[in-house]
């Protein structure tokens, strides 16, 4: 038997008070007659796959990046690593992540919800290990989304030096606020495949916070999203791989070098008027290009989208071909950045299979690397 709910009573209480939606659901169900056991039989049970993955996922997260000082820089380098690396959450995203706030909307659908695209390495090495855990979890099915949401508890390390997050969030503060009280890493899991296609940060889970929060009062920030710091060092240094590269990584100078150059031609051919964090164009899926490790993430759709002219939009979102000057000029630079961020992770691989061997001759392969860079 199918028992409908009043989308309203439904959706809110499910999602924002996990513990409270029971009661509600109860008393629905007491007024229409029904005993509970029709709501459980109709809601699907997870998967061995998908409790495969929650379960993996959550003691990952709990081990690789357990609750630490909200500003240990250590902690947060290390749970960076471990979720970039080949971890289990990695293994379950999808080639573009959406990520965002939940809604404070309360009967907002995904779908109605504003989130940003990621790569897998932006999202693994920027923005999950933001987070710290105590590797519990919980799943539900969410019949309005079709699909499970796995719920983390979860706190935010509030605490730690402008550069080390992606961008600094305090452009916006509610978007702030809700990322120093998050208590909670949503993650809505596909009941087929157990791909995550979607993540989300929440102050409003049901579970209590997992350490006291102390605020930082940021200065709302108007940008530049990139910047050089007084020891003349590009910032957020976690934009150029700072941490999970490995320091003598030769490539990254240039990679510093040939995104500024394609930055020069993003804002020519306004690129920039749209793919910022403060999303001027208000898109639903923002698709950021604002610092390397973002534009490394999306540089073949850049690439694809401006070959054919679906890349700028202008006011109207009416796509529209650049002059063949400035095409030529930003298709140039977006290559010479791609090669230069496919050989800083080439070269990073070899060095980690060297690692592994720790043979002599892997100690010569990564010279050989290195000889034939300065060649
Ligand atoms: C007027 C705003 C605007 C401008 C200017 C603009 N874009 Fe976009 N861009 C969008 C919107 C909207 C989307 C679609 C996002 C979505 O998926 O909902 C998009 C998507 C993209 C994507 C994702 C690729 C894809 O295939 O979906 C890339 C890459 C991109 N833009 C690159 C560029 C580049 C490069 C420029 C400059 C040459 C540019 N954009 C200029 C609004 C803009």
């Amino acid at each position: 038997m199918k028992v409908f709910f009043p989308k309203s009573i439904f959706k809110h209480d499910l999602r924002v008070c996990g513990r409270g939606w029971l009661n509600a659901a109860s008393l629905a169900l007491a007024a229409a007659g029904l005993s509970g056991s029709a709501l459980a039989q109709d809601a699907p049970q997870p998967s061995a796959l998908v409790r495969q993955a929650a379960v993996g996922i959550a003691a990952e997260l709990g081990k690789a990046c357990p609750l630490a000082p909200a500003g240990d820089i250590a902690a947060y380098t290390a749970c960076r690593q471990a979720l970039f690396g080949p971890s289990t959450l990695r293994s379950h995203l999808p080639k573009f992540l959406l990520w965002g706030r939940q809604s404070k909307a309360p009967n907002a659908t995904i779908r109605q919800t504003n989130l940003t695209q990621f790569a897998p390495d932006v999202w693994t090495s920027m923005y999950a290990p933001l987070f710290m855990f105590n590797g519990k979890h919980s799943i539900e099915w969410v019949a309005d989304e079709k699909m499970f949401l796995v719920r983390l508890e979860a706190a935010f390390r509030n605490r730690l030096p402008a550069g080390q997050f992606p961008y600094p969030f305090w452009h916006d503060e509610a978007k702030w606020a809700m990322y120093e009280n998050a208590n909670a890493l949503m993650l809505w899991v596909n009941p087929e495949t157990a791909l995550i296609r979607v993540a989300q940060f929440t102050d409003q889970a049901p579970t209590p916070s997992l350490q006291q929060v102390v605020a930082v009062k940021q200065e709302k920030y108007k940008g530049p999203w990139l910047w050089t710091d007084e020891q003349g060092k590009t910032q957020p240094a976690v934009t150029l791989f700072d941490g999970v590269y490995r320091a003598d990584n030769p490539h990254m100078a240039t990679m510093d070098k040939r995104y500024r150059d394609l930055a020069v031609q993003l804002r020519e051919s306004q690129c920039v008027n749209c793919h910022v964090p403060n999303n001027p164009d208000k898109m639903s899926r923002l698709v950021l290009l604002s610092t390397p490790a973002h534009a490394a993430g999306e540089v073949d759709r850049l690439i694809k989208a401006v070959r054919e002219d679906s890349m700028p939009m202008d006011e109207f979102r009416l796509s529209y071909a650049l002059s063949p000057e400035n095409k030529k000029w930003l298709l140039e630079s977006a290559q010479a950045f791609k090669d230069t961020v496919t050989a800083a992770r080439q070269w990073e691989q070899q060095a980690q299979a060297a690692t592994a061997q720790g043979s002599t001759t892997a100690g010569m392969t990564l010279q050989g690397a290195r000889a034939s860079l300065t060649r």
